[in-house]
This record gives C-alpha cells, sequence and structure tokens, in this order.
C-alpha cells in the first residue's frame, strides 16, 4: 500500500567517501532556487539494503546513487554536482531525465500526418535531448512514497503544446522507485491532446570504480543486441540497422570499453568514441536484460533492464576535464558511461525505424530497472 511520509528536513554532508550507514526513508530538504526564485528540492531516498539515492526535482536530476563493492563498501557511482547552480549550467545532462525526445531529431524537424514541425536546434543544425530546455532543465512536480521498505519519488511535468516546437500538451510523469533488493525502476508514462514523438530516457553518468575514478575504459560491457544504428559524422542514424559481428561494436560477450575504442573505425570515429543504439534482441517484448557491466576492481556490477527497443551507449566522449562535479572530483575524458534506454534516434524522420509519435488517447509507458549487486554474489 503507498503510503505518503511526514517529510523531515535533513542535513546533508556531502563527500565522496563511503556513507555511513542512513536511515532507511526518504527526506528532503532545499536544494536551490532557480533564476525565477522557484525552489528546487533534494530527495533522499534510503533503502534497507543501504543503498542511497538523492534526486532533485530539477530536472528529475539523480544526483547521487550509492552501490556496494564486493566487500560490502556503498560509494557513490553517478557523476554530478554538489549544488543546484552547477545544475542549472548542466552541459552534459547528468543524471537528468531527458525528453520529449531522447537523442537527436536530424535538421530539427519533422512531419506528422502532412504537417512539419520546427524544434529548437541546439546540435548543429540537429535537435538533441528535447531541446534548449528539454525536460532536464524545467522543475518537475515531486510527491514521495513508500510502499513498505520501498522508498520512491513521483514526478510529473505539463509540457505545454509547442514547447520547443513539438505539438500538443504533453503530461509526463515518471516514477523512481528503489527497492529494497538494489533496483532502481524508472517508470514512465505520458499522455497527449495532439500527436506528437515522446522518447524518454534517463542520463545518468556511471562509473563503478566509485568516485575517484578517472576512468570507464576497465568496465567490461555486455549489450543484449546483435545490430546497431551506424550514424554519420552529425551523430544522425543513416538508417542501416548493421550487425555488430566482427566490428568494436559487438559486446554480445562482456568486453572492456577501452578494448577496441580507438580502433580506426568509420564509427568509432563518426561517434568519437562509442556513442551509438544497439538495436536490443528482444526488442519490444518485456522487461528483458539489454546491458550488464563489471567493474573488475570493486566487483560491482549493474544490469540494466528495459521494455525499450534501443539503448545509447555514451562512453563519456565529450568529458575532457573541464568540470570539476562532487567532492571536487574532475571528470576526465572517458571518466563516465551512460546506457540511455531509448527508441532510436530520429525516429520521426525514419519509417523504417519503431514509431516514437503517440495519439490522443494512447497511453505511453515504459519501464527501465537498473539492478546492482556484485561479482561476488
Ligand atoms: C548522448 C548523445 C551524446 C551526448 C551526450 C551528452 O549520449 O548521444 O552525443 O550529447 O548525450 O553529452
Amino acid at each position: 500500500m503507498r503510503r505518503l511520509l511526514l517529510l523531515l528536513p535533513f542535513l546533508l554532508m556531502s563527500c565522496s567517501s563511503p556513507d555511513p550507514a542512513v536511515e532507511p526513508g526518504v527526506r528532503s530538504r532545499t536544494f536551490g532556487q532557480l533564476s525565477d526564485g522557484r525552489e528546487a528540492k533534494l530527495f533522499q531516498l534510503a533503502s534497507p539494503s543501504g543503498m542511497v539515492m538523492e534526486v532533485t526535482n530539477y530536472g528529475g536530476i539523480i544526483t547521487k546513487l550509492t552501490a556496494p563493492d564486493r566487500d560490502g563498501t556503498f560509494e557513490d557511482v553517478v557523476l554530478g554536482f554538489d549544488t543546484l547552480e552547477e545544475y542549472l549550467v548542466n552541459e552534459p545532462y547528468f543524471g537528468a531525465i531527458i525528453g520529449r525526445y531522447g537523442n537527436r531529431i536530424a535538421g530539427g524537424s519533422f512531419s506528422i500526418d502532412g504537417e512539419t514541425y520546427t524544434l529548437a536546434q541546439n546540435n548543429g543544425e540537429n535537435h538533441l535531448h528535447g531541446g534548449i530546455k528539454g525536460f532536464d532543465k524545467v522543475l518537475w512536480e515531486a510527491e514521495p512514497f513508500s510502499m513498505g521498505n520501498e522508498y520512491g519519488l513521483v514526478l510529473t511535468y505539463e509540457s505545454p503544446d509547442g514547447e520547443e516546437g513539438y505539438p500538443g500538451n504533453l503530461s509526463v510523469k515518471v516514477t523512481y522507485l528503489l527497492t529494497a533488493d538494489m533496483r532502481l525502476i524508472v517508470s514512465y508514462q505520458a499522455q497527449t491532446d495532439k500527436a506528437t514523438p515522446v522518447n524518454l530516457t534517463q542520463h545518468s553518468y556511471f562509473n563503478l570504480a566509485g568516485p575517484d575514478s578517472d576512468s570507464i575504459l576497465d568496465h567490461e560491457l555486455m549489450l543484449a543486441a546483435d545490430h546497431f544504428t551506424p550514424v554519420d559524422a552529425g551523430l544522425i542514424p543513416t538508417g542501416e540497422i548493421r550487425p555488430v559481428a566482427d566490428t568494436p561494436f559487438d559486446f554480445t560477450v562482456a568486453t572492456p570499453i577501452g578494448a577496441r575504442i580507438d580502433q580506426d573505425d568509420e564509427q568509432l570515429v563518426n561517434g568519437l568514441g562509442y556513442d551509438h543504439n544497439w538495436v536490443l534482441r528482444d526488442m519490444g517484448s518485456s522487461i528483458t536484460l539489454a546491458a550488464r557491466v563489471r567493474e573488475p576492481g570493486s566487483g560491482r556490477v549493474m544490469e540494466v533492464l528495459t521494455e525499450e527497443p534501443g539503448i545509447q551507449f555514451y562512453s563519456g566522449n565529450f568529458l575532457d576535464g573541464s568540470i570539476t562535479g562532487k567532492g571536487g572530483n574532475v571528470y576526465e575524458y572517458r571518466s563516465g558511461f551512460a546506457l540511455e534506454t531509448q527508441h532510436f534516434p530520429d525516429s520521426p524522420n525514419q519509417s523504417a525505424f519503431p514509431s516514437t509519435v503517440i495519439v490522443p488517447g494512447e497511453q505511453y509507458q515504459t519501464r527501465t530497472i537498473f539492478a546492482f549487486m556484485t561479482d561476488a554474489e
């Protein structure tokens, strides 16, 4: 049964060392003020498993997520900032909910039923991650809840007709649930009053070695995908669905991210590394394993399960040491990776890709699970 908890303000110490045990529960405090004076909150969900997650209703950003290593030491495994002010200029989309459309729409334009829509062009001539002010940069309504010893947060946002160029008023609901067995379940829902593309995702950057690690290249990655969607130099899919076999994109067997990333391969050149959509083997079926990542030093393992047909694996190629994040950590080149479950990039312009358009009366509904464990289990 869902029961709202009385929220108590809490003091939060930010540090990059392992957390002392945090009393299970859900709490909130003020995170800061937006330029228009509205207040952003920071919610803390603490699981009896020992996992702690912090989320702000600004952009639905996950600011912290701890997971145990094989000795049971919990450390923060996501990149981010200590203050709201830094998130307000969050160029790399650290931890945020992405919408209306995750990844790129070519030329910032698409047509539905013969009508052409022009979107914000915020990535060269293309539209990226919902535009100039996507869902990662809006203030969501937030309602924490508990179900027994599991804690969650419901985030809602009313995206007005015409926002960033998209048609229709879109009501969006994203629920984070931290389960007692170390799973973060992200559930997305949306309804519209006019046909519109929707492709919501979560843009956390992970480094399972913990906050002091400078590289993700030793992480071993498995992707349950036999194909990927090659891109042009602007990172727009060419339309081809290409087998991964005999390419550096073959992660059907767990392989270190860094093993082939610098090979002389046209697709790695276009992506500046990995920044591509993989076509999941069980695409569109019920929730299935899409990715598994193991960090050999700590033994931390993360599995990603989804109902989405694709997953964008981004190897942090735009990180270059110019951003200082939580606890003064400098985010070096390829020091975080994202696994963004999604429909394929540029689907509104690619009729052969699974459709992303929802129509009035239709319920957009999809789920992704980030499950944490260790290789000692
Ligand atoms: C996605 C995109 C990348 C980049 C990152 C954030 O993964 O595909 O090209 O924009 O987000 O920087």
